[in-house]
């Protein structure tokens, strides 16, 4: 690295997504010696700001996973020493070669200086900042790299235009299209789990799975980004992306190697394998205030910032298949939900029944509650348990249904790091395996383009349900037609 340095450019430095997770990453990494010896980091956006006072911004929201607050707090003032602040218009070219001279100051005598673009700004301005950036200061002597983070387009056709406007400045290839929950420690272990096991790989299939469950929920609200949300849903928000990444990494076939392209190739098969979706397996819903006894939560059409009479769901149930012959028949049923009973992501892979189950007669429980279930919680609080049907200790014969249990808290005492951190070292690393390829987004929208449109066409009229419940009914009676219960309501004692 000696003869190398690296400048990352955080454009839209003042951001909410920027200050929560990007400068945290960037300190974390830092504290691990993670990121190469000379790096700089510049913010850019349009305010004035002094290199100071970016320094107290950012100071402010650097939280310490990796060591004690000691030793954290001298890396805290030496890291705070190579950020920068420039500010400059986001279309603006000039503005951009001014940071690059900046830049180039700090890279003087380095051989190679390679440069990383965050663009953690609104859709709207991804290609004037992409152009300005390629044009006025991409690295002369080392590579660049930019970083993107969705809403990649809104359907099909304003991804395809989004696509064609950055391949005007940036190559496939400089181009890290984030999604944060591949960078999550549980999905990153899911091809661990898959590949790495005897035991899996062989149930894996629709010859033992019943069902597979993916399932997102968050016990807060919109509130504070409704205008944001409003144009995009729920659907888009979360199941088209990150739901929709965690099918094709659950359901890919094994891939040549662990290279980027080959699980990338699995991924978008998987992808372009969908059966297209048909409003009869759709449910959206959208929340409603909760008052009384103590609490006092706002319904979505509260916020100031939502429009009048909005139909957007905050809420979605959707039951996909995957017309190949591995999966053929299996519902996958993915759910997302803001303002709900509790936040939580997880994965449930619901197993057949035992035929001829031989203690049929003494599980004390129906038989749909003693199928093996396999779950991997994402978060919070990581885990991986199977729920394995077992004799109860003692004289006779009685059975109760219990798990064998990978708590990651217990088998692993540290903190994990986050998805942000992985993602930031791997664009600095070159490897794209956790970043989402082009055609992986096409097939992303191909998929829902068509069902989105017919539901803002039709109005469908969002199931509503109150803050802090369980989600619409209507979700029970998607699930029900396919002969599925949702695991994450069925079972409260986990
Ligand atoms: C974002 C969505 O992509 O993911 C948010 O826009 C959502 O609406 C968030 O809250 C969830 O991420 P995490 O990592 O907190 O589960």
């Amino acid at each position: 690295w000696t003869k190398e340095t690296l400048s990352i450019v955080v454009v839209g430095a003042s951001g909410d997504l920027a200050r929560k997770k990007i400068y945290p990453a960037l300190f974390a990494l830092y504290v691990e010696d993670m990121l190469p010896e000379n790096f700089t980091i510049y913010g850019y956006a349009r305010s004035k700001m002094s290199d100071e006072e970016f320094r107290d911004y950012i100071g402010g929201s650097l939280t310490c996973r990796v060591t004690d607050e000691e030793s954290c707090g001298d890396k805290y003032d030496t890291f705070l020493e190579r950020c920068y602040y420039q500010p400059g218009q986001y279309s603006d070219q000039s503005d951009f070669k001014a940071l690059s001279d900046r830049m180039t100051e700090t890279e003087k005598d380095m051989k190679k200086a390679n440069r990383i673009f965050y663009l953690s700004i609104p859709p709207s301005i991804f290609t004037a900042v992409a152009g300005c950036a390629s044009k006025a200061a991409s690295s002369p002597t080392g590579w660049t790299r930019v970083i993107v983070e969705k809403p990649f387009g809104k359907d099909s056709e304003s991804f395809a235009q989004l696509e064609r406007e950055l391949s005007n400045f940036l190559s496939e290839e400089q181009m890290y299209r984030i999604d944060h929950y591949l960078g999550k420690e549980l999905i990153e272990n899911l091809t661990v789990l898959r590949f790495a096991n005897l035991v899996f790989e062989p149930l894996w299939s629709r010859n033992f799975i019943r069902n597979v469950q993916i399932i997102f929920s968050e016990d807060f609200g919109t509130e504070g980004r409704g205008g944001y949300f409003d144009q995009y849903g729920i659907i888009r928000d979360v199941i088209q992306n990150h739901l929709l990444q965690i099918v094709s990494l659950f359901a890919m076939e094994a891939p040549v190697s662990l290279d980027a392209e080959h699980i990338r190739n699995e991924k978008v098969k998987v992808l372009q394998s969908m059966k297209q979706l048909s409003l009869d397996d759709v449910v959206v819903g959208q929340y409603r205030a909760r008052q009384g006894k103590g609490v006092n939560h706002p319904g979505y059409l509260d916020d100031d910032t939502v429009p009048a009479g909005s139909l957007c769901p905050t809420f979605a149930a959707v039951a996909l298949f995957i017309n190949n012959a591995r999966w053929d028949g299996v519902p996958f049923l993915l759910k997302a939900g803001k303002a709900l009973e509790s936040r939580r992501t997880e994965i449930r892979v619901q197993f057949r029944h035992v035929p001829g189950n031989l203690f049929r007669d003494r599980l004390g429980l129906d038989l749909d509650r003693a199928t093996n279930e396999l779950v991997m919680r994402i978060q919070p609080d990581e885990a991986i348990y199977l729920k394995i049907n077992n004799k109860i200790p003692g004289l006779g014969m009685k059975l109760d249904v219990t798990k064998l249990d990978l708590t990651y808290k217990q088998r692993y005492n540290q903190h994990l790091p986050d998805a942000y951190e992985r993602l930031i070292l791997d664009v600095v690393n070159g490897d794209k395996r956790l970043f989402i390829r082009n055609d992986e987004l096409d097939a992303a929208w191909a998929l829902f383009t068509p069902i989105l449109k017919e539901i803002e066409d039709k109005k469908v009229q969002p199931e509503l349900y109150p803050y802090g419940s369980r989600g619409p009914v209507g979700s029970h009676y998607l699930a029900s037609k396919y002969g599925v219960r949702w695991g994450d309501i069925m079972t409260t004692d986990e």
